[in-house]
């Protein structure tokens, strides 16, 4: 029998999806579950049939400007690919897939968290009453947001979008706005009743709260900047699952601190884990670390994905979620 190909794992995964990867392949998982350096990135894309990093893998230019890579598919794990240069892959002739559908129940879910947490100042109350600093009930303690009812304004209306909408629309009554730069199927915009808006600011000025699903990458940048964040209401909650770098966090900050927005939930950050500290300054923020899919349902059902995707690889066929 052929040697089974050699698969280079980056961080550690659900026992269930490592067993079955162990049994198709011959598998080195780096048992450290520390981000790997780009150099060894780079020996592995010597060493290796096929690469499979994370999210948390810078796998720029550096790491993939390699002579006489063994490496053919880069396979990551997560549906946000803005952690590879796809031109600089596509330009050494590596395949790169991601794991799309499998996460966006579970990160629109989170949304939905940070939208209530944020609007009805849940870290606050949680710190206040840890710290022993609660006196009781009373009538003017902590008073939050509603946002049943309210506008709900989706700025990147792709799957996950799509999903936190029904979440807002059906369970708290809210009404749906968004905006997306790629045109938008009528009748899945219907499923929430969704109204589009021709820009970013339309839907800054007239949303209660707006959550971002857009990619990350160089062409997302900052596009919530201080600017646009002048634009929303005062009461206004923005959340971000996302990515980190879509948003200014010194912008964000100075309009949280200065009351130009209500509050905020955020998942992702600007080169995370470290965080701006003043971020963690403010009180009416309520900040996660990147749980988007973490279940374990969603994150096995991810590894699954990318073994479909191996597997097609290496039975000589195309991969289902091939990007580049
Ligand atoms: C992704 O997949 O892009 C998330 O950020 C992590 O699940």
């Amino acid at each position: 029998m052929a040697d089974k190909p050699k698969v280079l794992v980056t961080r550690r995964w659900p026992e269930a999806v490592e067993a079955k990867l162990k049994e198709l392949y011959d598998v080195t998982l780096n048992e450290s579950d520390v981000p790997m350096t780009a150099d060894e990135m780079r020996q592995a894309l010597m060493d290796y049939d096929a690469f499979c990093p994370t999210v948390s893998d810078k796998v720029d230019a550096s790491v993939l400007d390699v002579e006489g890579a063994r490496t053919k598919i880069i396979a990551s794990y997560g549906v946000g690919y803005s952690h590879i240069d796809t031109d600089a892959a596509k330009k050494a002739g590596f395949i790169v897939t991601n794991t799309p559908e499998v996460l966006s129940n579970c990160t629109a879910d989170l949304a939905i968290t940070l939208m209530l947490a944020a609007a009805r100042r849940v870290g606050e109350g949680e710190r206040e009453l840890r710290a022993g600093k609660w006196t009781g009930w009373r009538p003017t303690h902590m008073i939050g947001t509603r946002v049943s009812g309210g506008t709900f304004g989706v700025l990147g209306f792709g799957r996950i979008g799509r999903e936190a909408a029904k979440k807002a629309h059906f369970g708290f009554g809210m009404k749906v706005i968004y905006f997306d730069a790629f045109p938008v199927k009528p009748e899945l915009a219907a499923e929430t009743g969704a109204e589009s808006r021709d820009s970013i600011e339309a839907v800054l000025a007239e949303a209660d709260v707006v959550t971002l699903h857009m990619p990350g990458g160089k062409d997302n940048y900052h596009l919530i900047n201080e600017a646009r964040l002048k634009l929303m209401k005062p009461t206004a909650i923005l959340v971000n699952t996302a990515r980190g770098e879509v948003v200014d966090g010194n912008a964000l900050a100075a309009a949280l601190k200065a009351g130009t927005i209500g509050g905020a939930g955020l998942d992702v950050f600007e080169g995370e884990p470290k965080i701006i500290p003043a971020l963690l300054e403010c009180e009416n923020a309520v900040l996660l670390p990147h749980l988007g899919s973490a279940t374990l349902s969603t994150r096995e059902d991810m590894g699954w994905r990318v073994m479909e995707n191996l597997e097609a690889y290496f039975k000589g066929e195309a991969p289902r979620d091939r990007v580049a």
